[in-house]
């Protein structure tokens, strides 16, 4: 290819523009275009649509990224074969991922190591990769943002950071417990979020022992009745996958 003047202005116009994609695809392009007698416009959908490819690309990966996720593990490294109890059709329509548009909450209810926060975090990840901005995060690490945001006078500005969340993960409620004070700033977050977003919960606890967990039966059936209220509970009764090869089943 001759570098005549013009395609070196070109390639300086590129860098000031800063499509470092089309530089780095564009003698290929030109070549292609030659080659197959591309029109004008034929080559330059070719060359902008590798910027907007890469462009695309890490606009995901910064989706995810921001999402906090604890590892990147997805539906497809599920053995859904090891906990039966869970129907693998109910999973896939939720990574179809309509409970983001229509605001519907997802309980994931069970015991250690069965998979909540797996399939909870595979589903965030879909979620982030559309382009929904998602985010996990521990139940006790997030009433502990709020309880400290709540002490520095800007609670408000806190629970608004939350609420934005199109798909926010809350893993682990019940793990560690919650006093009065903190179930109410709970409270306050679920209920900003209630038919708004969308929210995933994993818990080990069931649902009439919540009173219990938060220390007062009255915010408890409060937080719970607006998360249940459209929700999508997947119960799992199965063995700990942490302890699958100390667990000798009958057969
Ligand atoms: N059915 C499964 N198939 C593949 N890996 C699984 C399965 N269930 C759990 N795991 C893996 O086992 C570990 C514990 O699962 P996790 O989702 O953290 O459980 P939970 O949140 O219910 O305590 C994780 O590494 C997870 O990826
Ligand atoms: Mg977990």
């Amino acid at each position: 290819m001759i570098k005549n003047s013009s395609y070196k202005t070109l390639i300086s116009n590129l860098e000031y523009l800063k499509l470092n994609q089309m530089i780095l695809h564009l003698d290929e392009v030109l070549s292609n275009a030659s080659k197959n007698n591309l029109s004008f416009t034929d080559m330059l959908i070719k060359l902008t649509s590798h910027e907007i490819d890469f462009k695309e690309a890490n606009m995901i990966k910064s989706m995810v990224k921001v999402g906090a996720f604890p590892h990147h593990k997805s539906i497809e490294d599920f053995d859904f074969n090891f906990q039966p109890t869970i129907d693998k059709n109910r999973i896939n329509e939720l990574a179809t991922l309509r409970f983001i548009e229509t605001a519907k909450n997802v309980v994931l209810l069970g015991s250690s190591g069965v998979g909540k926060t797996h399939l909870a975090t595979s589903l965030g990840i879909i979620a982030a990769k559309h382009r929904y901005s998602s985010y996990f995060i521990k139940c006790h690490d997030l009433i502990m943002q709020l309880y400290k945001a709540k002490l520095e006078n800007r609670l408000e500005a806190r629970l608004k950071h939350f609420t934005k969340y199109k798909c926010l993960i809350i893993d682990e409620i019940g793990y560690l417990p919650i006093n009065e004070v903190e179930a109410k700033l709970f409270f306050q977050l679920i209920d900003k979020r209630y038919e708004k977003r969308a929210t995933i919960i994993t818990t080990n606890i069931e649902f009439s022992k919540w009173g219990e967990i938060f220390g007062d039966p009255v915010i408890a059936n409060a937080i719970l009745g607006r998360i249940l209220h459209h929700s999508e509970v997947i119960a799992i009764t199965g063995d700990s996958y942490r302890l699958r090869n100390y667990c000798n089943k009958e057969e």
